[in-house]
């Protein structure tokens, strides 16, 4: 019994001695890494704790790793006092610090380099207390510059039977190493067997950082023309991936032409003679392969070309038909052709008929026709002496006078061709008898003595007539005026009348005679005076004379000398009655028996007009004031 005692008191206190030692432990506690930008400052917290109050203690760090692969110090610390390493790395830029309250120490590195990438390692030393380490491992980013891409500068063709390089792109200086991705538009590029691959280069720089250069092989398709790439680099920053894309570039790709159009650019609309037109090809290709023109009717006459233009001078109905443009692709041969057809409106030269001039003599009908060939439909009319005279390809002439007569011009255009016009004209020749312009052949007139007339006679004819002239009654006389046009004459005489006048004239051509007559009544000057009257009489010539007044005024003078005579007798009758007494001369003032109710006063006032002969009847008793 007293051996199992003692045997278990030896294992109690072996137990004991080993939960001591147990205890007489230290352990650190560290982050397995942190990452910092380069340039940056960062933190690396070493936390430890131990079994039993040390005595002393002794903290130190080391970094590992880099250049060489043994460990190196860089600061240690104890009870007494803190060094950081002489000739480390790090001797500058570090600083170690205690958290109050806390076992746990702070080692901070400043201005972080590329190759402070190591490990840091913390070691605690608590003497009898034991010691512990641990270790944190520093991550360091640095981002690369923006990537920068280059297209090929040269078209790629659809018919390479690989994939070919279309651009290349470059990021520098990152760390770690990026990741370029390629894209097409929005959408990212994977590699697929035969139809694009991507060929990286890295280089690691002196510095340290890291260069990607990519490649982007791909396979064209027509597509692609109007599909645009670029690239994108992707590097990790502390707790997070960054990314960057390059500017964006399209490609020039080639590929064969199928389809050829041809159309014409110039003259817009219908094309007429004389136009220039300018044709012009285009087929679906890349690039655009070299073109030939040819008439459909002449494949192998090549018409003068340059590139995809063909220009045709000056066209004539000639120059209408199909034409035709090919190319040929250099890389497939085939062959493509457009067409065109090209139609070329004309207008020709109006023909008038009848022809030139034409001879009709008056009364006559006539229907003329202008007709011009035209590729459309025309519209013609005709003008004479700059007017409208008629509509439509005839011009019905009915029934002419020397009117009538003159040139005619047919303008035909065509409404949908502007600037196509012709014209033709014919000359009509009215002929006949002379015709008197003006109405009646015969006038009557009268006129005074002594007075010179005009008398006038013009007459229209073809042939161009003359005109003689018969006057009787007067010698005065002679031609005033003679006019001559193409088909009339107008022929002015002035005459004195002498006495009465018959005058004539005749108009003749070849074709017949007109005759216009005047007559012409002399009126005689008035000079007699009635002087075996009581009462003088002034008679003085009317101032305004009417064109056949004279008559009527003679008529009102003996009327008037007829009612002086009478009156004269009256008042020579009442005088010898003596009734009254003699008054002035020029105003007579006669009143009757003042006892009659109404007294009639004759005034007459010689200065007037024939119309100055008053009759008034007025109140009795107002002129029995002017009476005495
Ligand atoms: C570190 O170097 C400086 C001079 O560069 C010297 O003064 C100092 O004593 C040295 N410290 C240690 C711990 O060697
Ligand atoms: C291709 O790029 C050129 C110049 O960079 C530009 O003018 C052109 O419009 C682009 N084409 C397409 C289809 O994006
Ligand atoms: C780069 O690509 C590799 C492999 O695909 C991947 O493991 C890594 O995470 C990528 N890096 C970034 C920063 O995207
Ligand atoms: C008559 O004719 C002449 C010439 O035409 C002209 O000078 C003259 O005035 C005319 N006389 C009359 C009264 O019309
Ligand atoms: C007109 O008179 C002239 C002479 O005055 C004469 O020579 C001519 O024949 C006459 N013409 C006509 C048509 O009578
Ligand atoms: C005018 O013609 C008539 C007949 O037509 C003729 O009798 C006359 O003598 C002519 N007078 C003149 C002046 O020619």
């Amino acid at each position: 019994m007293a051996f199992l005692r003692r045997a278990s008191i030896a294992v109690a206190l072996h137990i004991f001695l080993l939960t001591c030692q147990a205890w007489a432990k230290v352990e650190v506690t560290m982050e397995e890494s942190v990452e910092v930008h380069v340039g940056g400052t960062v933190e690396i917290p070493c936390v430890f704790s131990m079994s039993e109050q040390p005595s002393t203690m002794m903290i130190q760090w080391f970094v590992k790793g880099g250049t060489s692969s043994q460990r190196e110090r860089i600061f240690y610390s104890d009870d007494m006092m803190q060094i950081v390493d002489n000739g480390t790395d790090f001797t500058d830029r570090i600083m170690v610090s205690s958290v109050d309250e806390r076992d746990e120490v702070v080692l901070t590195i400043h201005d972080v380099q590329l190759g402070d990438e190591r490990e840091f390692i913390c070691q605690v030393n608590g003497m009898s207390a034991g010691n512990g380490e641990g270790k944190t491992l520093l991550k360091v980013f640095d981002p690369p510059e923006a990537p920068v891409i280059e297209g090929v500068h040269h078209g790629i063709s659809v018919s390479t039977p690989h994939p070919s390089k279309i651009a290349s792109c470059e990021a520098r200086n990152g760390y770690p190493r990026a990741n370029i991705t390629w894209y097409r538009n929005q959408t990212p590029l994977v590699p697929i067997n035969g139809k694009m691959n991507v060929v990286t280069l890295q280089t690691r720089e002196s510095s340290g950082l890291y260069t990607i250069q990519s490649e982007l092989h791909y396979k064209v398709t027509k597509d692609d023309k109007d599909a645009v790439f670029y690239c994108e680099v992707s590097y990790a920053v502390p707790g997070a991936v960054g990314t960057a894309e390059s500017k964006r570039i399209n490609i020039t790709v080639h590929y064969p032409t199928t389809v050829v159009e041809l159309w014409k650019q110039s003259p817009e609309g219908l094309v007429k003679e004389g136009d220039t037109v300018e044709i012009r090809c285009r087929g679906d290709g890349n690039p655009p392969p070299p073109f030939t023109f040819n008439r459909k009717q002449q494949p192998d006459v090549e018409l003068d070309s340059s590139l995809d233009l063909l220009v045709l001078q000056d066209v004539t109905r000639a120059d209408s038909g199909i034409y035709q443009c090919r190319s040929l692709d250099l890389d497939t041969y085939a062959e493509a052709v457009g067409d065109l057809k090209l139609v070329i409106h004309y207008l020709d030269p109006a023909v008038v008929v009848p022809k030139d001039s034409e001879i009709m003599l008056k009364g006559e009908s006539l229907t003329a026709t202008c007709n011009a060939l035209c590729s459309v439909e025309t519209s013609t009319i005709w003008l004479k002496d700059g007017k409208q005279v008629g509509e439509g390809h005839e011009l019905f002439l009915h029934d002419v006078s020397f009117d009538a007569a003159g040139e005619y011009v047919c303008e035909v255009t065509a409404p949908s061709l502007a600037g196509l016009q012709t014209s033709g004209s014919v000359l009509i020749i009215v002929q006949g008898a002379p015709e008197m312009k003006g109405s009646g052949s015969h006038a009557e007139m009268e006129e005074n003595m002594e007075k010179w007339v005009n008398l006038s006679c013009e007459a229209q004819a073809h042939p161009k007539p003359s005109i003689n002239w018969s006057i009787t009654g007067t010698q005065n006389w002679h031609e005033a005026s003679n006019r001559v046009t193409e088909n009339s004459i107008h022929s002015t005489v002035t005459v004195q009348v002498t006495s009465d006048i018959t005058a004539s004239c005749n108009a003749t051509n070849n074709m017949g005679t007109v005759t216009k007559s005047y007559s012409i009544k002399a009126i005689p000057l008035i000079a007699s005076t009635a002087a075996n009257t009581a009462v003088t009489v002034r008679v003085t010539p009317p101032r305004t004379i009417k064109k056949d007044g004279s008559g009527v005024i003679i008529i009102i003078i003996i009327v008037c000398i007829l009612l002086l005579a009478i009156l004269g007798s009256v008042l020579y009758f009442l005088y010898k009655k003596g009734k009254i007494p003699c008054g002035r001369s020029g105003k007579q003032e006669i009143t009757k028996e003042k006892a009659s109710k109404g007294d009639i006063v004759v005034e007459m006032k010689s200065d007037k007009t024939e119309e100055a002969v008053l009759l008034k009847g007025v109140n009795g008793d107002k002129k029995a004031h002017n009476d005495q």
